[in-house]
């Protein structure tokens, strides 16, 4: 997500600096942001000079304390993990200037915990943007429990200039997006732990059916299975409700590696440069 989150704003005339601890993750990001905007120029949705202006407004910085010199937004867009993110603001609230606003992308975190830990609870709030970040128009804003009306009305009005459309929630497990898309990918898991129907006809209903441009078990594929498990858990710890509890078939998955496009097999098996849909050897009739 973070390089996608780079490339919007970058394309949209903003100066980025892309912070990763690693040199690698920094190359490969840039990588893509390249070829994302190769594929953007091919399209003729934007052109040669766009991609080499939105490349030269990246800079990319391993140190987060040089990273964040001088700027007026942090978008943080770690690992879904409570603890880095936690770690993360903390060191982001103590080496920004006060008056940066300091955005997560966080799919299910609450804001207001990741806000209690900085001094500034009025200047965190969700950026939660939707993958391919180049592609989704929606950006749901969050405001946690202590955000400002006026730093709402900055991200607001940001996220339009990104080209976007943002729409405002409050801070409760999921907010909304994932709370009403986890349930539907987790009851088409269910669909086909229960013998209902197979990984191709479950999807097949809901593309042709209701005109979703991916199956719920694609989509899952898509987002990484082990993502889809830890919002489940947010919003069943979160709401203490059972039907939030996720399918034991999603937490064997997840346990046995299988996360999906970027482990190479979920519901679907991919190989690189192969767009084709292929049903994982385990999930064949
Ligand atoms: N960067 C730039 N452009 C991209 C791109 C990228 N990374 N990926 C795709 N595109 C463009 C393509 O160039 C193409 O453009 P044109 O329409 O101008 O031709 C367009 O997007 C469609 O791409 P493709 O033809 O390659 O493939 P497709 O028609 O199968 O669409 C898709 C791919 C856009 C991903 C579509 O399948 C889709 O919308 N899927 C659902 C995505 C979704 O639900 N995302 C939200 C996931 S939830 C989330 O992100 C948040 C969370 O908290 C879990």
């Amino acid at each position: 997500m973070g390089n996608g989150i780079a490339h919007i704003f970058a394309q949209s005339g903003f100066k980025v600096s892309l912070i990763d601890i690693s040199e690698d993750a920094l190359s490969k990001a840039l990588n893509t942001i390249t070829k994302n905007l190769d594929r953007q120029v091919a399209k003729e949705t934007i052109t040669e000079e766009i991609k080499r202006f939105a490349l030269a407004n990246i800079s990319t910085f391993t140190d987060v304390k040089q990273g964040v010199k001088d700027v007026d937004l942090v978008v943080e867009a770690a690992t879904e993990n409570v603890d880095l993110k936690l770690k993360i603001f903390k060191q982001l609230d103590e080496v920004s200037a006060p008056d940066t606003i300091l955005a997560s992308n966080t799919s299910s975190i609450s804001i207001t915990r990741i806000a209690s830990v900085t001094q500034r609870a009025n200047k965190v709030i969700g950026m939660h943007f939707m993958n391919p970040v180049p592609v989704m128009k929606l950006v749901e804003v969050i405001r946690g429990y202590s955000t400002s009306n006026e730093v709402t009305r900055t991200i607001m009005g940001l996220s339009k200039q990104l080209g976007k459309i943002p729409v405002e929630v409050n801070d409760y497990p999921g907010f909304v997006a994932n709370r009403i898309l986890m349930p539907m990918i987790n009851e088409a898991i269910f669909s086909l732990y229960e013998g209902v129907a197979g990984v191709e006809e479950i999807d097949t209903v809901m593309k042709l059916g209701m005109a979703h441009p991916m199956g719920p078990l694609q989509l899952a594929d898509f987002i990484g299975l082990d993502v889809c498990l830890s919002i489940l858990d947010v919003l069943h710890q979160g709401f203490g409700n059972p039907k939030y509890a996720p399918c034991p078939l999603l937490v064997n998955m997840v346990q046995a590696g299988h996360n999906g496009v970027k482990t190479g097999t979920g519901f679907y098996t991919y190989q690189a440069a192969s767009k084709e849909l292929i049903v994982a050897p385990r999930f064949k009739k």
